[in-house]
């Protein structure tokens, strides 16, 4: 019998918008809890977003023609250079929606700074995105697919065992966002890791590393890729090819209300989107060496099960 899966998420009712952690003289202990929450897969939820989010920037994201206005499957934004893509339309318009962008990124940063005090100043800012679109019956090849069990991994990002914290906002004013979730990394690990390649991967990984370095060192996009990236690669495309896995295993649903704002190391915690339109997203990368619990990390469970390092 499958054993019960926990409850993945958990309200965080002490840290408000402008004010901050609540009750300062905890807030350290309270900061580093919260991290040990993450990287033990939880969800840490907040009932309205804990960073500063002007209702006219909300309404003017509603209220677009996503549909003449879109190119890529969601729109995103790359902070480290104020590049907005995915997105067609006015001159004015784009600038617009690029500000918006850039305040909303500034401020999700300013509040991990207060909030995961632990990871200041240590994680990389990634992209962030706008996912204007409904996600039930998106009709998306299989690999693309939201609506699949999957944990996250990116070809053009490699983490080199850091992990993928993701800032997520439902923008939707009268609809929640509904995921789904299932058991944590380390079980899912230990029944199809090797299904899905670790092995193999591991034992080639002395050889490609060597043809890597040269391929990084020559600037060939989707190199330097450490073992566990090509595994992790491979594990997304596995789970969301796995129809056994996506039938049968055990579920949870998560109903994330308008407003809500949740944080969640998705490279850790296998979800996938049931329905749901507007939602908000900043990506961080979290450096193996900032982690509070590293043993919990996805590279150090793969890296016991195979035996041997599978990041340089
Ligand atoms: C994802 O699978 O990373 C997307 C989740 C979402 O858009 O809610
Ligand atoms: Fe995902």
């Amino acid at each position: 019998m499958t054993p019960p899966i926990n409850p993945p998420w958990i309200a965080v009712e002490d840290y408000r918008q402008g004010a901050g952690w609540v009750n300062l003289e905890e807030c350290e202990g309270r900061s580093l809890r919260c991290c040990e929450l993450l990287e033990r897969g939880k969800i840490l939820l907040f009932r309205e977003p804990p960073f500063d989010l002007p209702d006219e920037d909300r309404k003017f994201l509603l209220v677009q023609e996503w549909t003449e206005l879109r190119l890529h499957k969601n729109v995103s934004y790359r902070p480290s250079e104020d590049v907005l893509k995915g997105v067609s339309g006015s001159p004015q318009t784009i600038a617009r929606l690029r500000s918006i962008f850039r305040n909303y990124s500034a401020a999700v940063i300013d509040f991990m700074g207060k909030f995961l005090r632990p990871y200041a100043g240590k994680c990389t800012v990634d992209f962030s995105s706008f996912r204007p679109f409904e996600e039930e019956r998106r009709g998306l090849p299989l690999h693309k697919r939201n609506d699949l069990l999957h944990v996250d991994a990116f070809p053009s990002r490699p983490t080199h065992g850091g992990r993928i914290l993701r800032v997520f906002t439902n923008l939707n004013p009268t609809r929640a966002r509904v995921w789904n979730t299932t058991e944590p990394f380390e079980a899912l690990a230990r029944r199809y890791a090797s299904d899905a390649g670790l092995e193999r991967i591991a034992r080639e990984s002395w050889v490609r590393r060597r043809v890597e370095d040269w391929a990084g060192k020559l600037g060939w996009r989707g190199m330097g890729r450490s073992p566990y990236d090509i595994f992790m690669l491979g594990f997304h495309d596995y789970l969301k090819e796995n129809t056994d896995f996506q039938k049968g295993c055990p579920k949870i649903r998560l109903e994330f209300p308008p407003l809500a704002t949740w944080l969640v190391l998705t490279d850790g915690v296998a979800h996938a989107v049931m329905s749901g339109q507007y939602a908000l997203e900043q990506t961080f990368l979290v450096p193996p060496q900032a982690l509070v619990e590293p043993d919990q990390a996805p590279y150090r469970i793969l890296e016991k099960l195979a035996g041997q390092p599978l990041v340089c």
